[in-house]
Parts: C-alpha cells; sequence; structure tokens
C-alpha cells in the first residue's frame, strides 16, 4: 500500500500513470461520463488548516468517483484536543478507505501513515504540497509544454519544495528565485539534486527574479505569508518587496510563457493585477485540475493497494 506524502517516494513512471488517469477522467466527465470507480468507499478528510479548493476538489472528486467524502475539521474532532494522531489514525483508517489530512508540520502527516491501515494523502504540510503540483503539471501538459523549464519566483516554502522534487523526478529545468534567507528546504534540495543526476533535471537557486525568470516556459509565485506565519508578515513584505511577478517580469519569458499561482492569491503582493488576471494567466484552469488531478491520484492509490 502506498501513501502520497510527498513526490520523494513516486517515480516518473508512477507520476505519469497519475496523470493518464487523471486526463482520462476529465475527459470522461466533460462529456458527463461518470466512471465509480471508488464506489462505496469513504474518504475521511482531516484539516487542521483552512482550505477552499482542497476541500471542495476532495470532497467533489471522491463523489464523482461513486464514494462518500467526510470532512473533519479539526475544529470538531478530537484531534483539536490533543487525541494522539497514532490513535487518531488507527480509527478513522478502521472505518474508511483513504484519508486526506492538511495539517502543519510533516512530521504529524508522517506518524499519521504509519499507523493508518489505509492510503493517506497529503493535503498541504508545512512541508510540501504535491497535490497542487499534480494539478499544476496537468495545466503545463494541457498548454503543449512536454518538457517545460519552470521558474519560481518568491517564499522557498511548501509549494517550492514540491515543485523542486517533481522537477527532480521528471527531469525538467527549475529555476528559483527567492530572498537570501527564505531559500527552499535544504534536505530536499539535496535530495533533488541527487535525483537529478540521473533524471536529467536542472535545478538552479537564484537571487535574481530577472535571472531566473529568464526563457521560462511556466512562472510560478505564491503566497509570501504562508498559513501559520502570520506573525511574520511585516517583515516578509519588506523582504519580498523586490519579488512581485510583473508585466516587466513576464517580458523576459518565453512568448508563449504562462502563469500559474496556487491561490489564495495577494494582487499588489507577490503577483501583480496585471499578470494574474492577464492573458498569461491559467490560474482558474489549475484551480479546475485540481480536481481531475486528485481523482486520478485517488484511483491509482487505490488500483495499487497491493503494491
Ligand atoms: N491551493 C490550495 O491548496 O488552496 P486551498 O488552500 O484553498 O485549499
Ligand atoms: N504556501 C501556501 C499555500 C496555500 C495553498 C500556504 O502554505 O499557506
Amino acid at each position: 500500500m502506498k501513501h502520497f506524502l510527498s513526490f520523494e517516494d513516486f517515480s516518473r513512471e508512477e507520476i505519469l500513470e497519475i496523470i493518464d488517469i487523471s486526463r482520462k477522467i476529465k475527459a470522461e466527465l466533460l462529456n458527463d461520463v461518470k466512471i465509480p470507480h471508488l464506489a462505496g468507499k469513504v474518504l475521511a478528510m482531516i484539516f487542521e488548516k483552512s482550505s477552499t479548493r482542497t476541500r471542495v476538489s476532495f470532497e467533489t472528486g471522491f463523489y464523482q468517483l461513486g464514494g462518500h467524502p467526510i470532512f473533519l475539521s479539526s475544529r470538531d474532532i478530537q484531534l483539536g484536543r490533543g487525541e494522539p494522531i497514532r490513535d487518531t489514525a488507527k480509527v478513522i483508517s478502521s472505518m474508511s478507505n483513504m484519508i486526506m489530512i492538511r495539517t502543519f508540520g510533516h512530521d504529524r502527516i508522517e506518524e499519521l501513515a504509519k499507523y493508518s491501515a489505509v492510503p493517506v494523502i497529503n493535503g498541504l504540510t508545512d512541508l510540501c504540497h504535491p497535490v497542487q503540483v499534480l494539478a499544476d503539471y496537468l495545466t503545463i501538459l494541457e498548454e503543449g509544454f512536454e518538457n517545460p523549464i519552470i521558474s519560481y519566483v518568491g517564499d522557498g516554502n511548501n509549494m517550492t519544495n514540491s515543485l523542486i522534487m517533481f522537477s527532480a523526478k521528471m527531469g525538467f529545468e527549475i529555476r528559483i528565485a527567492t530572498p537570501k534567507n527564505y531559500e527552499p528546504n535544504n534536505i530536499i534540495l539535496e535530495k533533488a539534486k541527487k535525483i537529478a543526476e540521473i533524471s536529467g533535471s536542472k535545478i538552479y537557486l537564484f537571487n535574481s527574479p530577472e535571472e531566473a525568470v529568464k526563457n521560462s516556459d511556466v512562472v510560478i509565485t505564491d503566497t509570501w505569508i504562508s498559513m501559520g506565519m502570520e506573525d511574520e508578515k511585516e517583515q516578509r513584505i519588506r523582504d519580498f518587496k523586490n519579488y512581485i511577478v510583473d508585466d516587466n517580469l513576464m517580458t523576459l519569458t518565453n512568448k508563449k510563457s504562462i502563469f500559474l499561482h496556487c491561490l489564495p492569491a495577494y494582487r499588489g503582493y507577490e503577483v501583480s493585477e496585471s499578470v494574474i488576471d492577464g492573458e498569461k494567466s491559467r490560474i482558474y484552469n489549475e484551480a479546475e485540475n485540481r480536481l481531475h488531478a486528485q481523482k486520478g491520484l485517488m484511483v491509482w492509490l487505490n488500483k495499487n493497494l497491493k503494491i
């Protein structure tokens, strides 16, 4: 049985299999065909942080696959009052077929997975956000980029870490621009560089957004203040002031480049209104693709329960 906690545990072939299923299921849905791959199954969705897209896409997706999703806010379940993760994992997995969790420290999801009898999916931790990157990749493919040069400007956060590990596995070139002291996670970076030696991926770190985005096909950014970092807001706004993705920056990219943002976005901070609402932006396709990508993932996990 396989969990989906990060791209580290997945091969390029497995990622492609997931995306293949996602594309097929998306095409079927557009023709009003809904195959109940997960009929009679239950998905427990635990949220220790807020969410719009993750909740709606998992809940809708699991329902469309014929199953029943249960929304569990940590404000309402005993986990939020200090019940151990180990007990929560054993109890919930004894009554459900899959668990999705959005939480803080990555150690929390690792512990949940360790004691869960069913596959656990990462719906975002402080360390990574791999389901978002699956949706980003589906969007990138739909735009016709088979071997994209990806650039990321801003905070070296959970999105950045997942984009790096994903690109390393896939053999893509990824260029990251962050201010000093806001670099991505060093352990992930070192692991990704080793994987890149085999996959042919190129991973570059810059401090200059201009250097990073030069000739890239896809420009990605994210909020400067991730969930749980609210106390650092003023300092971060000062430190990131030169890292806005605006029209000037976009002119340095490939003519056919696109702009992605996992959302929620803060216009005028990490991205200008003209870019996020402009012709290169694919943010709403990207958000919708959360639904399709995660359906592919859940069908894949269910099919591969024996590995
Ligand atoms: N992108 C993303 O995960 O959005 P939510 O926080 O709304 O789930
Ligand atoms: N980096 C952001 C992503 C939100 C979907 C956060 O962790 O808050």
